[in-house]
């Protein structure tokens, strides 16, 4: 679809993209917290009799892949695998010539990828809604989940310190977006040279100004954690980054999350992580698997906001 433009309730989201949190208001957002929180709890409606969703792989996934078929399948729908090695897309066929035919087939695409210009153009290119499952810049089913998922823990967003520790990657972008429209204050620790991009922090610097909260950018780990009620941890290294992986293991040595850092933290802190998680890397084994951490709560959650997200936008009710 061309039009991102998404306006201020949850019905305006029928028939459009989701490609960054950019595009959601506040009220989109809370919207569908609140019907993930009930798909959450109603788990089978079969609305999508005869719909289809189309999932575009570029890169690997576990939870996006499994958390949106399953969905699909919970709400009377189906979903289409399309590996990159599968379709004619790999062999080159244009994003815009599979953006116009798949129109033609299904009801929605779901695409993976790493330029996030090349979701944009599938976006232009398609009559149906297009919904962005990763690029290298933006992560923003994720993030869904992950608001939800404080939501949960904390009772509420408004005023919850969230610190972020580590590369200032796509994870970390989403998030900081969505905390900042929700009102979270988020501070986020990256070493020099692997901070997030200006593009995200400008859009959170203005969306904090208008939510009362604020946004934290420092090299310093224990600064950023803080008073923290959430902390939250990606890999070092991600999809497409292999060739970096042992330089990034050394300049990410101090941002481990461990029970030394923890103690900066609230004492009730919680401790996030998109997963796939490296343990004794990016986080140590006795966080990320203790009592402190949320995260197989929020790896589920994944399915709740994207059948909201789904129902939002394929369903008009
Ligand atoms: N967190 C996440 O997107 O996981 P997958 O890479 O397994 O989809
Ligand atoms: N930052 C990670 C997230 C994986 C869900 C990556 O892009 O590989």
């Amino acid at each position: 679809m061309h039009t991102v433009n998404i306006g201020d309730t949850q019905a305006s989201l029928y028939g459009k993209d989701l490609l960054t949190l950019k595009d959601l208001s506040e009220a989109d957002i809370s919207a569908l917290l609140t019907e993930a929180a009930d798909l959450k709890q109603n788990k089978i409606q079969p609305i999508f009799q005869g719909k289809t969703l189309a999932m575009i792989f570029e890169k690997s996934s576990t939870r996006t892949r499994v958390s949106f078929e399953a969905g699909m399948a919970q709400l009377g729908g189906n979903a289409l695998f399309l590996s990159q090695k599968d379709l004619q897309l790999g062999r080159g066929e244009t994003v815009a010539d599979t953006a116009k035919v798949l129109s033609g087939y299904v009801d929605a695409i779901m695409i993976r990828t790493f330029e996030h210009e090349k979701v944009e153009e599938l976006a232009e290119h398609a009559d149906i809604p297009v919904i962005n499952g990763l690029t290298d810049k933006y992560h923003p089913c994720q993030a869904l989940a992950d608001l939800l998922t404080i939501k949960e823990v904390k009772g509420k967003l408004k005023g919850v310190k969230v610190a972020y520790i580590g590369d200032g990657n796509n994870v970390a972008h989403s998030l900081m977006v969505g905390c900042a429209k929700m009102g979270c204050d988020v501070s986020i620790a990256s070493p020099k040279g692997y901070e997030v991009l200006d593009e995200a922090v400008n859009a959170a610097k203005e969306y904090a100004g208008v939510s009362g909260s604020s946004i934290t950018l420092t090299a310093d780990p224990g600064e950023a954690v803080k008073g923290a009620d959430v902390i939250y941890s990606d890999v070092f290294t991600s999809m497409g980054q292999e060739a970096e992986t042992n330089e990034r293991l050394t300049v990410f040595t101090p941002y481990q999350v461990n029970a030394s850092l923890v103690k900066h933290a609230k004492p009730d802190y919680t401790f996030l992580h998109c997963l796939p998680a490296h343990r004794e890397e990016e986080v140590t084994a006795e966080i990320i698997d203790g009592p402190n951490s949320a995260v197989f709560q929020q790896a589920e959650n994944r399915l709740h906001v994207q059948k909201a997200l789904l129902k939002a936008i394929l369903y008009k009710g």
